[in-house]
């Protein structure tokens, strides 16, 4: 089975760091020119960090500013892409933060904050993405799909999290936001999928896996007993992005370790 990207553009947000920058890697070593999106001024170096790390590899990038969140930006960074490569044929919606409170403490900003970035920002670049799908159509030099989607949930797709409940309830709408954007573009050949992390060893869960009392904890939480890393997951966005995957749309597929196994009950209840 060959996996190739070869002539796809793929535009990844939130490419500047961690889960973003493991897939953005991964798109282009198979083949795909990828857009390194990233929020702000303050990343930018690290953005232009993984564009060399990918152009030292013998691939193709470059940087994008853009807050997801904002729609004018969105809406721009769309425009300049077709503009620049002529299409979009890939979007990975990987943006995401969390801001924790215990929900009687949490505020509106920080609700606010992570609905804007983690659902928000996900429509608005599935939004812009599928208008750009419909309007090339399916080019076979490039794939049998019109175009593909992949939004980055997480295990709090499903799992409830008590002191995150902005960061759950993203999450849980992402997966009927990827459900309904793949039965109503189904019969444009438009595959839209999710992947749900577990614990990906990165800068958003650093006070999860720093010291090793904290990693013994984690790993009580997986049965496969290691934490993941962001080229994990760069591995099945590859394969979802590709041809191999043409038969799965509408799927949450859960990269985890077996965390959603919910391995405290393996002795008990
Ligand atoms: C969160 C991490 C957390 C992991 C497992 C992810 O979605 O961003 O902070 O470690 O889920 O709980």
């Amino acid at each position: 089975m060959e996996i190739s990207l070869r002539n796809q553009i793929a535009i990844v947000t939130g490419a500047s760091s961690g889960i973003g920058t493991g897939i953005a890697k991964s798109l282009a070593s198979a083949g795909a020119t990828v857009i390194v999106n990233h929020s702000s001024e303050r990343s930018t170096d690290d953005a232009k960090a993984v564009v060399k790390e990918i152009t030292d590899a013998g691939g193709k990038g470059i940087t994008y500013q853009c807050d997801v969140s904002k729609e004018d930006q969105v809406v721009k960074m769309f425009q300049d892409v077709v503009a620049e490569f002529g299409t979009v044929d890939i979007l990975v919606n990987n943006a995401g933060i969390q801001k924790d409170a215990k929900f009687t403490e949490m505020t509106l900003d920080q609700w606010n904050a992570v609905i804007g970035v983690n659902l928000t920002g996900q429509f608005l670049c599935a939004r812009e993405a599928i208008k750009e799908f419909l309007r090339r159509g399916i080019d076979p030099s490039r794939s049998v799909a019109c175009g593909k989607i992949i939004h980055i949930s997480s295990v709090h797709e499903v799992i409830p999290w008590a002191g995150h409940a902005n960061y759950a309830a993203s999450k849980g709408a992402i997966r009927m936001l990827m459900q309904t954007l793949a039965q109503e573009y189904g019969a444009d050949k438009i595959r839209v999928n999710s992947i749900c992390p577990g614990a990906i060893q990165t800068p958003i869960n650093t006070n999860a896996w720093s010291t090793q009392e904290a990693m013994n904890s984690l790993l009580t939480l997986i049965p496969y007993n290691r934490i993941g890393q962001p080229q994990d997951i760069g591995n099945l966005a590859v394969f979802l992005a590709s041809d191999a995957s043409d038969y799965i749309t509408g799927a949450s597929i859960f990269i985890d370790g077996g965390m959603t196994t919910f391995e405290s009950f393996s002795t008990g209840g």
